[in-house]
């Protein structure tokens, strides 16, 4: 996610866009520009924060009363000055501001470099923007309807805003896939990636829809149109919200907006990759490793705390389709065991900051053994995607809330799309298999939605049980890692003990802590050893405990038996933990704002352990 926000009217825009930029400096913090109209177009960014960004422009008598700014979360090319938005056309005369991912960009800036086009960074925005000033040059048509030309050879999504030295009494805007609205003001216009930036100046707002564009005039009527050129009539909202739970998107905290976006996120961790209709997934981040991932004898997988959960799913999808033997290892562990690490294997190390310092060294132990480090990391540019060979990154945006959720699935859905991938190429699976798994896959978005849908119900459970001061979570196979993910949340936001056990191992001990002041989630889905964790859960039954069961929606042998149960959309068994973890989030959120924790920010705990 980046932050992008507009002006253009009677004010210096200078002051509204750069208060625009921190109003939206959750959404993206790598780094940040700015680009005003003053006669001619001068444009300012650099790597770092927001504050750096006002820095470095302080030196500068800035005027202008239109512009545009950014402030930036990577996906593609490394956070610095370069990569930074706004981007220059060849003729810098136009500058863009882009949030999104343009899947066919490199299709697209291969054939303009064929034309001659030159490059200075990385990004899929720039070539956007010189795609833009190619058709409007070579067609001479007004920048509009190159920009809408444009807009209709593009696959992905975006939101942008588009500034011309030679039209300086207009801006153009347009949306598909990522979030923008449109301020309307006293013969003025902010546009922005939410409201955050705008509420203060006006309450009536324009949202864009899907593959619209806008032409927002100095003075004047605001153009709303579709990408295919039918003019539409904007319907402007009355803002309601308070700028402080704006910037939340309206939700009391980062984590449950963070778990509302995970439709989202797994979404865009997936565009570009899988390809259900042509059978294909393409990590591009890896491409020249996957040899080494087919021929290695052991995957290594890396990790702490939730991302350690995560590589478990990851050991039981690599097995299960890639038969590659694989190990998870604590980094913390890893790094002082003296472990035996051969030249052929393959390390995965995944880490939503990219910055833990245990994930970090971890690393650098296994590169010093020759072994083959791939990255899974939500930070672009980070020290540990840094560290590594290669790698794919979560596109789950930047993650607030210090309790991992939206990373934790994205990280699951590219260890599901390299095992898939690696699976496919060794002949481990069936070519139908594949493809009904990737078919299934491109649907999980949608079954998340679905999960998230139980909120309310869960909301109502989470009273019963706010004051209790144990519980345990059990799951088998690939619901063991989200029995572990379930009992972490709970604890770190909510400060009551939790355990994750592999359903069987109850009766090697913990059985001994059942009663009925001691609920138990089990998550109890229909695949894999289904009938076995029936009879663990008649087990705590016979001792009087309370169960809270997770299951696939229809089913009528658990509900019979549970105190409490919780639907979610039959899936592929190794697809179960995507939408299974769904409602172990939300019962850990409700749980810990019953008990009036502080849920963002829990005590003791920081989003990113830097340090041993
Ligand atoms: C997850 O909810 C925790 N905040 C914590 O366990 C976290 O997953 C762990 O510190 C690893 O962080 P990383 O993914 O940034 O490396």
């Amino acid at each position: 996610m980046c932050g992008i926000v507009g002006y253009i009217g009677p004010k210096e825009a200078y002051p509204i866009l750069i208060k625009g930029l921190y109003r939206l400096e959750y959404r993206g913090y790598d780094s940040a520009g700015v680009a005003l109209l003053d006669g001619d177009l001068k444009l300012f960014k650099t790597h770092g924060k927001v504050a750096d960004l006002d820095k470095l422009v302080s030196g500068h008598k800035l005027s202008g009363h239109a512009g545009i700014a950014h402030t930036r979360w990577a996906t593609h090319g490394e956070p610095n000055d370069v990569n930074a938005h706004p981007h220059y056309s060849p003729s810098k005369k136009l500058a863009i501001i882009h949030n999104g991912i343009i899947e066919n960009y490199a299709v697209l800036k291969e054939e303009l470099i064929n034309r001659g086009y030159v490059f200075s960074s990385d990004t899929d925005t720039e070539v956007l923007i010189h795609l833009i000033e190619d058709i409007q040059q070579n067609d001479g048509i007004p920048l509009e309807e190159a920009v809408r030309m444009a807009l209709n050879q593009v696959i992905g999504a975006y939101a942008i805003v588009v500034v011309s030295e030679e039209c300086p009494d207009q801006l153009i805007a347009a949306k598909k896939g990522s979030p923008l609205v449109i301020g309307i003001g006293d013969n003025e216009y902010f546009i922005a990636s939410d409201a955050s930036p705008i509420v203060e100046y006006t309450k009536d707002v324009v949202y864009l829809e899907d593959e619209e564009m806008a032409i927002i005039p100095r003075k004047g009527e605001l153009i709303v149109k579709t990408i295919t050129n039918q003019e539409k009539t904007p319907y402007v909202f009355q803002l309601e919200m308070q700028l402080s739970s704006i910037e939340k998107g309206g939700f009391p905290h980062f984590m449950l907006k963070e778990i509302y976006e995970q439709p989202r996120s797994i979404k865009d961790s997936m565009r570009g990759r899988l390809n259900a209709l042509k059978g294909i997934i393409s990590l591009g981040g890896i491409i020249d490793y996957e040899q080494k991932l087919i021929n290695c004898k052991r995957i290594i997988i890396v990790a702490c705390g939730t991302s350690w959960h995560a590589g478990l799913v990851g050991e039981y999808l690599f097995e299960d389709l890639a038969r590659i033997p694989v190990e998870v290892e604590y980094a913390s562990e890893f790094r002082y065991r003296n472990p035996v690490i051969f030249e052929n294997d393959v390390v995965i190390a995944i880490s939503q900051s990219g910055e833990t310092a245990d994930t970090l060294a971890a690393i650098e132990l296994a590169r010093s053994k020759g072994a083959t480090i791939l990255g899974i990391c939500n930070v672009v540019g980070s020290s540990i995607a840094r560290a590594t060979h290669a790698g794919s990154y979560t596109h789950a945006g930047p993650e607030i809330g210090v309790a991992s959720t939206k990373a934790f699935t994205a990280q699951v859905t590219i260890l599901s799309l390299m095992a898939l991938l690696i699976a496919d190429k060794k002949g481990s699976i069936s070519k139908s298999q594949f493809y009904q798994l990737i078919s299934e896959m491109e649907a999980i978005p949608a079954k998340v939605g679905k999960a998230l849908q139980s909120n309310e119900m869960i909301l109502e459970i989470s009273k019963k049980f706010q004051d209790v001061r144990n519980f345990l979570y059990l799951g088998r196979g690939y619901n063991f890692p989200v029995a572990l993910e379930g009992a972490l949340k709970l604890k770190e936001i909510s400060y009551i003990h939790a355990e994750g056990y592999p359903a069987a191992e109850m009766k090697h001990g913990p059985i001994a802590l059942i009663d009925k002041e001691m609920p138990v989630v089990v998550v109890a889905t229909r695949k894999g050893s289904y009938d076995k964790v029936v009879s663990n859960i008649q087990e705590v039954k016979a001792r009087k405990g309370v169960i809270i069961a997770v299951v696939t929606e229809g089913d009528e042998m658990v509900r019979e038996l549970a105190d409490y149960v919780i639907d979610i959309p039959e899936t592929d068994e190794v697809f179960v933990p995507l939408v299974a973890t769904i409602p172990l989030q939300l019962l850990s959120y409700h749980i810990a704002v019953l008990r009036g924790c502080n849920v963002d920010q829990p005590r003791n705990l920081a989003k990113s352990v830097t340090v041993e």
